[in-house]
């Protein structure tokens, strides 16, 4: 009756995921038809599921959105998928009509992690399982499951490839960059700029690496909202502040919607392409990548990260326990949260065809 479609196309995920819980002794039993408090008691199938999604900062979720409501649909749940555009108390409100319109599971990308307490309390206290998706919860108890794409390593290969990019594009140092970091009310953000500083800040202590503005710190290098407008206007700022006859070399960049609005303020100023990072595999910003523009991007594929998920509320619908692969990184403040990661790639000109290759849209991009 359930998911066992999903089951079998992430089995070999799986079968890696399941040594991480062997000697826990958890046996396949059947759902308990009722009674017992929150996830272990399973639910009926049809039941409604609650998606919230943040606002529509990058195409990964506007994908998503189509995803969850196909694949939930498919699998016979009833699926209430809804974007939060307004802001956080227009996500806030959505979630509160969900919990009262009686989902039996709750998957939120937050708009801001840290501002769902109330009705993550409420969600809980109606007995509903909350899974938070792509975007970790914080501050609160009442989450119990995070499945994302690994964020840390996000970072990192962002780094890597940042310094790949500018050593091939001229071999010797130093080299002069400037580094952008997402929204700070999205907990992912930190985590990706704390991964891409793992690599650059032993480059900079050595001087290899210059950042030629100062502005070293995540709480300096914030772009409120993930908002295009907002970093081109501080590259324009940075720009005209710091690289009047100075050669930018790179530009550490979160996602390729902010990528690509870096580029738009460099190509303004009429400097040189610098190598510029990037995330989320975006039709625009693979065509730049092809193009020779954006120098790379992550591929996170938007269709695994909701299978997942869909995956995880056919188990709770079972009574069965999700799988997580990492139950200790994920700490919310309040308490850890067992995670399902994801691994993210790297994906430059060189590589895409064979990254995209299994992806019709991207990989027409690559021909
Ligand atoms: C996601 C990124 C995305 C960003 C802006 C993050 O939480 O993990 O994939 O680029 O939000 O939407």
């Amino acid at each position: 009756m359930h998911m066992r479609k999903f089951a079998k196309s992430l089995a070999a995920i799986a079968a890696i995921s399941a040594l991480t819980l062997t000697g826990c002794g958890r046996e396949e039993t059947a759902p308990a038809a009722e009674g017992g408090d929150g996830a272990a008691a399973g639910f009926e199938t049809g039941s409604a599921i609650g998606i919230a999604l943040p606002q529509k900062t990058s195409e990964n979720w506007v994908l998503a959105e189509t995803l969850f409501n196909d694949g939930l649909t498919e699998a016979g749940y009833e699926p209430n998928v809804q974007f939060a555009n307004g802001g956080v108390s227009e996500q806030q409100n959505q979630i509160s009509s969900m919990i009262t319109n009686g989902v039996k599971v709750l998957v939120v990308g937050a708009i801001d992690g840290a501002q769902l307490g109330t009705q993550l309390a409420q969600a809980k206290e109606a007995g509903i399982t909350v899974i938070a998706y792509d975007r970790l919860l914080t501050n609160t108890e009442n989450v119990d499951y995070y499945v994302a794409y690994d964020n840390f390593q996000v970072g990192e290969l962002q780094g890597q490839a940042l310094l790949d990019g500018m050593k091939a594009a001229k071999p010797e140092g130093p080299y002069n960059i400037e580094l952008f970091a997402g929204s700070p009310d999205d907990a992912n953000a930190k985590v990706f700029f704390d991964g891409a500083m793992s690599i650059l800040q032993p480059e900079i202590d050595n001087g290899n690496v210059v950042v030629v503005s100062g502005q070293e710190t995540f709480e300096q290098a914030v772009t409120q909202g993930w908002k295009a407008e907002n970093a081109q206007r501080r590259m324009d700022t940075l720009l005209s502040g710091s690289y009047g006859s100075t050669e930018l070399d790179g530009v550490l960049s979160p996602n390729d919607t902010l990528a690509r609005a870096i580029l738009t303020s460099v190509q303004g100023a009429g400097k040189p392409v610098p190598v510029v990072t990037g995330q989320d595999s975006e039709v625009e910003s693979v065509k730049s990548i092809m193009e020779g523009k954006q120098y790379s991007t992550i591929n996170k594929d938007t269709r695994a990260l909701v299978e997942h998920a869909i995956e995880m509320v056919g188990n709770l619908q079972a009574g069965e326990e999700p799988e997580v692969n990492d139950p200790d990184s994920y700490d919310n403040g309040v308490k850890t949260v067992p995670a399902y990661l994801l691994e993210p790639q790297i994906v430059t000109k060189e590589n895409a065809a064979e990254a995209y290759a299994n992806d019709p849209t991207l990989s027409a991009l690559t021909k």
